[in-house]
């Protein structure tokens, strides 16, 4: 009997929840009057770290790779060494040899050189750039565009010049040749190339004569590259398009764990070593592979934000190396900790100081004389425990007390859930109330669907939330975590969640931001490029309406209907109704907005396969489709397809 009863109450749901198409009924409500929490301004940022060659072979516009040869071995990596990246062509017909020097070098934190002594012309060093694999060309050059680019030459010697020009890896000629005539000391030798045709390329020095000869950062930048101006090189022009796209309105630099360094405090990420002329940064091992030239550094950092109109969130160690990476060095102490600590003031100082202060001058004559936006800082990235709390608690102080507008984000750690983020909850919570707490999670897809919720029971009383670092994660196929539609719409459905909790999660950014195609280290990312082009995920894209449609309140809603999830918020003069349908059946929605007066909304969708990618063959297998439809007493109706996310935005202005 009881059996019977809940199958026909099953049937009958199933009678009222399902049209004759077989598609889910949904109906939601709103009042365009009737708010709840305001949104958070800043709730979209970008979190941008040098891993999956995000900043050298990445928005770092510099085509050669190991430029002043300094790459070397790191634990867990591959091994690299003074040559990575350069080929000699000398090496069979035993024409001459190389060696490292570091004898009298360009300048103490430029340690180390090449030296070539040549006993037979002519004599050739390659760079390569960032090929995808070893053994091929990795420029790509644009038919008629300029490169410039410049060494530094000593000749011990050395009599003769040397060419310099743009060939493919077999020797032909794409670009006019320049010649360099080197002198006794060090001097800086620039040249301009135009590419003859659109091709991959190597960067071919040719010593025409013999003797001994030294040679140390070499360089080359498209000129077509976004802030070619600036003094110290800018970025590549179409990924800085793809995140000025993204509307950031913060940018989170430059980690991740490449902000904690890993293995020895020497490899914590220091500030001052990534500002000034670029011969004179020092570089540093980078705990994702590879050196980091920090040729993007924090002054271009600094105006990479300023011009994308986003507030810089700087994300500095908190006198402690990467604790995921299980670190075997012990944090700083004492004189040491203090000395960090003032690196950090000096930090802010130079973001903020006056032009007559004497970091303010230094950021004058790096090319900025007015004091750059800086109101958040997070201290320390993805830590937790005692350790870390301690110091948290000094630099922080010590932050308060000079600057006590700044914002300061405190990690949570690593994880989701358990005792570890719930044990820095509570210390938070207890020791550091108003900071943002910064939270780090990559989960299964599910998950995110599962939790969308998450924060609608967090306590409102002691601090507001940074999601910091998050992507869901599909099994791994082929060797990597597929930017797949299912992802991005368990993500959408997730930002429906944060939008709705606006008032305690006030920022929030997907991560890792970039990765190139073939080098990458992590996956999945939301940006993917190789030499000449730039692929943008389905994640891209909803991270992308999402920002572009950001309102300024949010709207009580109510939504019937099984497998959905959706937010309403309200701009100055717009609705913006967001619905995440992440199952494989259709839903006949009807909306009834009071308030909201007749006229044409417009429609923004994505839709597709869940398993369905973009590739660099097909781009544009899921990209946003454009549409509208029509209130009329504040009615509408809409089928969703499978798998889709809509954004719908109703102006609230009578439409002519
Ligand atoms: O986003 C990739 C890495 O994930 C970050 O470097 C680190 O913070 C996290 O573990």
């Amino acid at each position: 009997m009881k059996k019977t009863l809940s199958m026909v109450l099953a049937l009958l749901f199933l009678a009222l929840s399902a049209n004759a198409h077989g598609e889910r009924m949904a109906t939601l409500c709103f009042n365009v009057e009737e708010t709840t929490v305001p949104m958070s301004p800043m709730l979209y940022g970008l979190f941008f770290e040098d891993i999956n060659y995000a900043a050298d072979g990445g928005l770092y516009a510099e085509l050669l790779q190991n430029r002043s040869f300094e790459y070397r071995s790191f634990p867990d990596q591959q091994p690299y060494d003074a040559f990575t990246g350069w080929i000699f062509n000398h090496k069979m017909a035993g024409r001459g040899s190389v060696s490292v020097g570091t004898k009298a070098p360009l300048n103490d934190n430029n340690p180390r050189y090449m030296r070539v002594m040549v006993d037979k012309e002519p004599y050739k060093a390659v760079n390569t750039g960032y090929p995808d694999r070893i053994g091929q060309a990795g420029i790509f050059l644009k038919a008629g565009l300029t490169y410039q680019g410049f060494i530094y030459l000593r000749s011990l010697d050395y009599s003769g010049q040397v060419s310099v020009r743009l060939e493919t890896l077999s020797g032909e000629a794409l670009s006019e040749t320049t010649l360099l005539s080197p002198q006794k000391q060090w001097e800086k030798h620039p040249y301009t190339l135009t590419a003859l045709r659109g091709e991959k390329a190597v960067l071919a020095f040719t010593l025409l004569g013999t003797g001994t000869l030294d040679m140390d950062m070499a360089t080359l930048f498209p000129g077509d590259a976004y802030g070619a101006h600036w003094p110290n090189g800018g970025l590549r022009a179409d990924l800085v398009l793809a995140l000025a796209d993204l509307r950031p309105r913060f940018i989170r630099f430059p980690g991740g764990c490449v902000a904690e360094g890993s293995y020895t405090p020497e490899n914590i990420y220091r500030w001052k070593d990534t500002i000034g002329p670029i011969e004179a940064r020092r570089e540093n091992e980078n705990t994702w592979g590879g050196m980091q030239s920090y040729g993007l550094g924090f002054h271009e950092y600094f105006q990479l934000c300023e011009d994308l109109g986003a507030q810089p969130l700087p994300v500095v160690s908190a006198a402690m190396v990467c604790q995921v990476r299980d670190s075997r060095d012990l944090p700083l102490y004492g004189e040491a900790l203090q000395d960090y600590i003032q690196d950090i003031l000096d930090l802010i100082a130079y973001a903020k100081g006056p032009v007559d202060s004497p970091y303010g001058r230094l950021r004058a004559e790096n090319g900025h004389p007015e004091p750059f936006s800086l109101n958040y800082l997070a201290i320390g990235n993805e830590n937790w425990g005692s350790e870390y709390f301690y110091r948290y608690g000094q630099i922080a102080a010590a932050v308060k007390e000079h600057y006590p507008d700044i914002q300061l984000v405190v990690a949570a750690g690593p994880v989701a859930e358990g005792d570890l983020i719930e044990g820095s909850w509570a210390t938070i919570k207890q020791r550091f109330p108003g900071d943002l707490v910064d939270e780090h999670y990559y989960m299964p897809t599910q998950w995110f669907l599962d939790n969308a919720h998450r924060y609608d029971s967090y306590s409102r009383e002691h601090n507001p939330v940074f999601l910091g670092e998050y992507a869901a994660h599909e099994p791994v196929t082929g060797g990597r975590r597929p930017n797949n539609l299912r992802a991005a719409l368990a993500e959408a459905a997730y930002l429906c969640g944060l939008e709705r909790n606006a008032d305690l999660v006030l920022l929030s950014c997907y991560a890792p931001l970039l990765a190139r195609e073939g080098r990458q280290h992590w996956s999945p990312n939301l940006i993917w490029f190789n030499q000449s082009s730039v692929l943008k995920t389905p994640s891209y894209y909803v991270q992308q309406l999402f920002s572009a449609t950001l309102g300024q309140e949010v709207l009580s809603s109510s939504l019937t209907g099984e497998g959905l999830h959706h937010v309403v918020t309200r701009g100055e003069d717009v609705v913006y109704v967001k619905i995440v349908n992440s199952r494989e059946t259709g839903v006949s929605l009807s909306m009834e907005g009071v308030g909201v007066p007749d006229g044409q909304a417009a429609v923004t969708s994505l839709s597709g396969q869940p398993h369905q990618v973009n590739s660099f063959v097909k781009p544009d297998t899921l990209s946003p489709r454009k549409g509208s439809l029509t209130f009329t007493s504040g009615n509408a109706s809409l089928t969703l397809p499978p798998w889709s996310v809509y954004i719908i935005e109703i102006p609230l202005q009578t439409q002519p």
